[in-house]
């Protein structure tokens, strides 16, 4: 069941440093609960307070067609109009928003009058695209400031933005363009990794042969090689900003609040990858209540989440929360341990980041290096650091509190999804931290671990992780197949209402939740989630091979690693060459973090009677471990 190996609770604490303490917003976190959870629609109606609507709800929360919740209907808002248009008249504007540093080391930094600028220039120009309230726009960049500035201008006109990660195949993107019906896609020539050049355009012309729907592509000048541009169809990015109509006044448009902000795609258990809609109201109210306490988040701040903007982690926490904070963060361009091992620290001194916010994967790749490299520089900035995307291994999170964050920085472990839009569980600065656990909910959400029935497992016992009542930036549905935002989210437990996450967990008997991994057929790689069903489907798709299977092994650096077996067409030879073969072809169907490890050739896959492959059985024999229960296998 568990994706990684798992850690028992530890017995060892770890007690914020009373610096922090003191100035922390949320001096008692269970008090703040326990007052949240007395009344949960007043708790969040305080916190929808702190932001500036153009017209306030009638109804906090609309629960008349569960599961399709609504927050805050009645309400008149633009997310952009918290993120920026308020500090606009106020001290703030002449407040650094973006540091951005690229890989070659060339700088940007954008005060929030500047961005603000920008983004109606573009948002200009999106409307003299004949862009509307409620087109999609597809983005496919990579981590440049104008990906932000292309995400709030799709925001300030109202249209919903669906994000594709520059990691992506042509083939992902083609289905994603499809299924967001987007007429309109915004990328760059190419984005710089490792010293080498990633040829973003390069993709998109070739996804565009399968998706005709796109009438326009905006394309930013990154890194400057010679690419195609189709006459009609292709603009540069700094031409169209350079022209009359974009100029630097812009309207933001008025949203309801359920107006859909954004699609953001995530694998489930099916091939088809999932939209997953959050929308303008209840997203912007939860993003920055949670990234205020969580992080204690203040102008003096540099705030610096190192995840990408094409996941949700970027949406939530490098674009939108800290912005309406009024927060400066810093965005970097490249790869961690480029040109050196010390990229990562050598910033964190020179621009003196205070909070640091990535993922284990990275911090694992990181310690490879040795405490060296970290040493070398004066990073006594810091004051919190974070975790997201997988469970911690003890072993990293020492390594993380002591090497980098020198022994003073607590660690927030922040347990969330695409599908939450936030920290749903996690710590706060005042909170004692046992290393690999989230801790507890945030406050205001209810969660527990569950056995199959329903029933609240007691301390120690494995379950299904589940939340129990509605919060503001839950996902609104899946879009355009409601049916199965219902079958995935909200059939396993219909009866009490509960939101299934699709994660096992644990708690201990301080009430402390230890999140053990996936349940479903997700696998996690270096805190991406992929579909075993996509990659599976990728393998098929290569002429040679009739049946694919595809488990996650443990892997040191990468929590997970992809493993496939395949059962090949009768004629085609399973030699060396074909694995290669197929490795490029996974890497073009479905992008470079899915391509498997090891590719086995079998004659046979184990199944269930009714056909489906047991993945369980597959993995246990990859591992050497025990096979378990057989009983219900075919043969
Ligand atoms: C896993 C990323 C343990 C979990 C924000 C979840 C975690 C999936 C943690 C969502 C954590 C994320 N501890 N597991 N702190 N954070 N996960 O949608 O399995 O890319 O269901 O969102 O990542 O991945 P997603």
């Amino acid at each position: 069941m568990a994706e990684r190996g798992f850690s028992p609770p530890t017995s060892e604490w770890f007690h914020p440093p009373p610096e922090l303490v003191e100035r922390a917003r949320i001096a008692d976190p269970e008090a703040t609960s326990a007052r949240a959870a007395a009344d949960r629609l007043a708790f969040w109606e305080e916190r929808a307070e702190t932001l500036d609507w153009y017209r306030k709800w009638d109804n906090v929360l609309d629960d008349s067609e569960a599961p399709f919740y609504r927050w805050f209907t009645g309400a008149q808002t633009n997310i952009t109009l918290n993120a920026l248009d308020r500090h606009l008249h106020t001290a703030r504007r002449n407040q650094v928003a973006f540091i951005w540093e690229g890989e070659p080391g060339d700088q940007q930094t954008f005060s929030y009058w500047q961005l603000s600028r920008e983004v109606n220039r573009f948002a200009n120009v999106l409307r003299g695209l004949g862009l509307q309230k409620g087109d999609r726009v597809t983005i496919y960049m990579g981590r440049i400031p104008e990906i932000v500035i292309a995400m709030l201008a799709c925001a300030k006109i109202g249209a919903p933005h669906s994000v594709v990660y520059g990691g992506f195949s042509e083939q992902a993107l083609a289905d994603r363009i499809q299924d967001a019906q987007s007429r309109v896609l915004i990328t760059q020539d190419g984005a710089w990794l490792r010293g080498k050049i990633v040829r973003l355009k390069e993709t998109v012309d070739a996804a565009l042969q399968q998706s005709p729907i796109v009438e326009t592509v905006v394309v930013a000048r990154r890194t400057g090689q010679d690419i195609t541009m189709q006459a009609g169809r292709d603009y540069w990015w700094h031409e169209l900003m350079a022209s009359p109509q974009a100029g630097a006044e812009a309207a933001t448009a008025v949203m309801d609040a359920e107006d859909p902000l954004f699609i953001l795609y995530t694998s489930g258990t099916t091939g088809k990858p999932k939209g997953v809609l959050h929308t303008h109201g209840g997203y912007q109210v939860y993003t920055s209540t949670t990234l205020s306490w969580v992080f204690d988040l203040r102008e003096e701040d540099r705030w610096w989440c190192a995840a990408d903007p094409g996941w949700i982690t970027g949406h939530s926490y490098i674009v939108y929360a800290p912005l309406i904070l009024g927060a400066t963060s810093f965005l970097y361009e490249g790869a961690p341990g480029y040109p050196a091992p010390d990229r990562y620290w050598r910033m964190i001194a020179e621009h003196g980041i205070s909070i640091l916010y990535t993922a284990p994967t990275a911090i694992r790749g990181l310690m490879r290096y040795g405490d060296d490299w970290v040493k070398r520089h004066d990073l006594s900035s810091l004051r919190l650091l974070g975790s997201v995307g997988e469970p911690i291994n003890p072993e990293a999170w020492k390594w993380y509190h002591q090497v980098v964050g020198g022994g003073r920085c607590p660690i927030m472990d922040t347990w969330w999804q695409t599908e939450t839009g936030g920290f749903m569980i996690t710590p706060l600065p005042t909170v004692p931290l046992k290393p690999g656990s989230a801790t507890r909910p945030f406050p205001g959400i209810e969660v527990d671990v569950v056995d199959d029935e329903g029933n609240s497992c007691p301390a120690g016992v494995d379950g299904k992780l589940v939340i129990q009542s509605p919060w503001p930036s839950m996902l609104r549905t899946v879009y355009g197949d409601p049916q199965r935002y219902i079958d995935q989210y909200w059939s396993e437990f219909a009866e009490q209402g509960w939101y299934l996450a699709g994660d096992s967990a644990r708690k201990d008997e301080d009430g402390y939740i230890w999140v053990i991994g996936r349940i479903d057929d997700v696998l996690l790689v270096s805190g991406y989630r992929l579909g075993t069903a996509e990659i599976e489907s990728g393998l098929v798709s290569h002429a040679a091979v009739a049946e694919a299977a595809v488990i996650g092994v443990p892997d040191e650096l990468r929590g997970n690693r992809v493993q496939a077996y395949c059962i090949l067409v009768a004629g085609a030879e399973g030699d060396e060459a074909l694995v290669a073969e197929l490795k490029l072809h996974v890497r073009r169907e479905v992008g470079p973090i899915a391509v498997p490890a090891a590719i086995e050739f079998v004659e046979t896959l184990p199944k269930t009677r009714s056909g489906k492959i047991m993945r369980r059985v597959l993995k246990a024999e990859a591992q050497g471990l025990p096979l378990g229960d057989l009983s219900t296998l075919e043969d």
